[in-house]
């Protein structure tokens, strides 16, 4: 299953492209942005859904989030399985 999200915001500078998913990593100002949005949502769908996330942007046009997930379920069982 695919699910995209598109904005026609500002777009994701090349640059810190490679940043976007890591925790605490945030472009907003101090008080307004806590960098944890992505890094939560990759844990989620990638972690614990086995799925992917991925974006395609464009600077000053927008940006594409796509969220893929297995229908099967994640392929491999949860780390940590209390019995
Ligand atoms: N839709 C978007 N358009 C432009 N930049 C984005 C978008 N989503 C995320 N970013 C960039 O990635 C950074 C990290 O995003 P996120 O983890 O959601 O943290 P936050 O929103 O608190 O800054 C943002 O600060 C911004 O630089
Ligand atoms: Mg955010």
């Amino acid at each position: 299953m695919r699910i995209d999200v598109s904005d026609s915001g500002c777009g994701i500078p090349e640059k810190i492209r490679e940043r976007i998913f890591e925790p605490f990593f945030t472009t907003q100002e101090v008080g307004r942005g806590s960098g944890l949005g992505l890094a939560i949502a990759r844990s989620i769908v990638v972690e614990k859904h086995g799925g992917s996330l991925m974006f395609e942007s464009n600077v000053g046009e927008g940006t594409t989030f796509s969220i893929l997930l297995p229908v099967e379920g994640a392929q491999r069982p949860a780390a940590a399985t209390a019995r």
